[in-house]
């Protein structure tokens, strides 16, 4: 398998999940309130270890870093913005300029300022001037990047708002932690249809002022699950993938790419997704191993957008076996080359995660290319790190 030269090859990071610290988020207050949770703390101290972390990146031989930037740092009180903060983000811009990794920025990650939260989130009726207002802020320090993704997997944060809501009405029975799957909750649950839209019309509002600015491509990243039918059950898997992705990805028709988020890959029968059968082999968030799922959500992000240029955002599993590790990605990396052959536009793949991180709410599944200690924050790259650099160097597999 060989890939284009000009190939992005990365790994990626979420601010909320390595910075630490992120005190004035909407995800900190709720790691407060969710007797459940576990709280991120210092996360990985991402925040001042930066430097390290996308040194080892470029040292293994990737040339791409995906992170975000923090609205609850940059926007700490409603129209207050804080130089400092943006002139921390613009430091990380450099730093990965300055090493050969191009950035891939994100402006929204699951989390927002406690503020808006509290003023309503996401169904505000000033939310979009609000997001766009902090957007316009952030697009200034922007200079030389060439990937934006504005708000990343929409359809999952759309669950998360539902979630996050009935938490703070006193009903934290309703928050599990969102992205594990398990016993308690074996399936997603279905975003709404008025938060997707409003998700939507946000996104496109960050796309346009992005776009006014800088020369920069700009789309967002959507989860994938891979949904399959079972025999019979086309139209029910149709229904049911609407809320779920298409409707996010059909909002991408119009952008520059689209970013493809793949785990795992789930059946629907005629009464929906059906759970992941409970196996030894399932990855520590409880998904099922299924390195095809990539495959199968390029093609049908493919065809969902009417063809929109596909940038791999994240793709990876959750284990404590590196080696499996491998043998995940390399089989992921097969169904992608696969795809490319018959013709999708694939600019890149970006593994998730640069890091060991905190996984909304549990510290027990580990992404990472680089496992931490969490008392001393020291960093002990896996043998997966240097092994996806050495296919990025080549470009081959
Ligand atoms: C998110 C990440 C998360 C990962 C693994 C995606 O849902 O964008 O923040 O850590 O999947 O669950």
């Amino acid at each position: 398998m060989t890939f284009p030269a000009t190939f992005l090859w990365g790994a990626a990071t979420a601010p909320h999940q390595v910075e630490g610290n992120n005190l004035n988020s909407d995800w900190w207050l709720s790691e407060q309130l969710v007797p459940g949770l576990e709280r991120s703390g210092d996360a990985v101290d991402g925040y001042h270890r930066y430097p390290e972390d996308m040194r080892l990146l470029a040292e293994a031989g990737l040339n791409t870093y995906r992170f975000g930037v923090e609205w609850a740092r940059v926007e700490p009180d409603p129209g207050h913005f804080s130089r400092a903060s943006l002139a921390h983000y613009r430091r990380m811009i450099d730093t990965a300029l300055a090493l050969e990794l191009k950035p891939v920025v994100t402006l929204h990650h699951f989390t927002g300022p406690r503020w808006f939260a509290e003023r309503g989130g996401w169904m505000a009726d000033d939310a979009i001037d609000r997001f766009a207002g902090y957007v316009r802020e952030v697009t200034g320090i922007l200079d030389g990047v060439e990937w934006v993704c504005t708000i990343n997997e929409p359809n999952m944060l759309a669950v998360m708002v539902a979630m996050s809501r009935a938490a703070q009405a006193g009903d934290v029975e309703k928050w599990t932690t969102p992205t594990i799957e398990g016993e308690t909750r074996p399936v997603l649950p279905e975003p709404g249809l008025e938060i997707g839209r409003r998700l939507a019309e946000a996104h496109h509002a960050a796309r346009e002022i992005v776009k006014k600015h800088i020369g920069a491509a700009v789309g967002w990243t959507v989860a994938n699950q891979a949904l399959t039918p079972t025999p019979g059950n086309e139209a029910k898997l149709r229904e049911v993938r609407y809320l779920r992705e298409d409707l996010y990805l059909e909002a991408a028709r119009g952008d520059d790419f689209i970013g493809v988020q793949s785990y795992t890959s789930q059946p629907v029968d005629e009464n929906g997704v059906v759970p992941h059968p409970p196996s030894p082999d399932n990855t520590q968030t409880g998904f099922a191993y299924r390195p095809d799922a990539l495959g199968i959500a390029v093609r049908h992000t493919w065809e969902a957008t009417g063809g929109v240029p596909i940038l791999v955002t994240e793709n990876g599993i959750a284990t404590a076996d590196d080696s499996r590790r491998i043998a995940y990605t390399s089989e992921a990396l097969r169904g992608l080359s696969q795809a490319m052959d018959d013709g999708i536009d694939v600019r890149g793949y970006l593994h998730w995660s640069a890091l060991d991180n905190f996984e909304w709410g549990s510290w027990e599944p580990t992404f990472g290319l680089i496992a931490v200690d969490r008392e001393t924050f020291e960093r002990h790259p896996k043998p997966s790190l240097s092994w996806l650099g050495h296919v990025a160097r080549h470009g081959r597999l």
